[in-house]
């Protein structure tokens, strides 16, 4: 885990262990992305204090970054661990769960800035991402957080329809997609947490 749960608040702290018991939920049924929001949450939140982010808008950040998929819990499972290629109609399937998550996490006022940013984490810096093709600062910061670190994870992560690439390959493609899938001070900003990102997830 990238930050000592002893940088967290007493509630704070309490919350995280919640998170984990959902987010293990959504994970016992997607058995191909075991560890994975646990580490984007992290890696968002290390990226999120980069950047000068702090307090609330640090911790629901934070949050959201844990339970980005969530909505997953929608998606039919047949659908989610499908070893081949999936259709037309699956991958559309798919594509709701950031609307899913949203609407899970759309229940108190309180959690509405989490469900938000839930809710875009698909979203490209240049419009052709989903559910709503927001572009640029259109797309909310802790969104266009997520969205990196979602990347960068799940590219340096075995899947059952191919290999993880290397921490340096990854990196390469994260530059080649700056302005196009990123938000190109975002990634200006990882390149001090590369390294540290590298040593941490290498042998996960
Ligand atoms: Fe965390
Ligand atoms: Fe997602």
């Amino acid at each position: 885990m990238i930050h000592s749960l002893g940088e967290l608040s007493k509630d704070f702290r309490l919350y995280h262990d919640i998170i984990g018991c959902l987010v293990g939920a959504l994970e016992a049924k997607d058995i191909y992305t075991r560890g994975h929001s646990m580490r984007v949450g992290d890696m968002s939140y290390q990226l999120a204090k980069t950047i000068g982010l702090k307090g609330e808008e640090l911790e629901i950040i934070h949050i959201a970054a844990h339970l980005h998929d969530i909505g997953k819990i929608g998606v039919p499972d047949k659908i989610l661990n499908k070893e081949g290629k999936l259709t037309a109609s699956e991958w559309k399937a798919v594509k709701r769960h950031p609307e899913i998550g949203s609407n899970i996490l759309n229940c108190s006022d309180e959690l509405k800035k989490i469900s938000k940013l839930v809710l875009h984490h698909h979203e490209r810096w240049d419009g052709k991402g989903y559910p709503y093709g927001l572009r640029e600062k259109n797309i909310p910061l802790g969104s266009r957080i997520i969205a990196i670190c979602d990347s960068i994870d799940s590219m340096t992560s075995d899947r059952p329809y191919r290999r993880a690439v290397s921490w340096e390959m990854c990196r390469q493609e994260i530059e080649a997609n700056k302005r196009k899938q990123f938000d190109p001070f975002l990634v200006e900003a990882t390149k001090e947490l590369w390294n540290y990102w590298k040593k941490e997830f290498f042998y996960k």
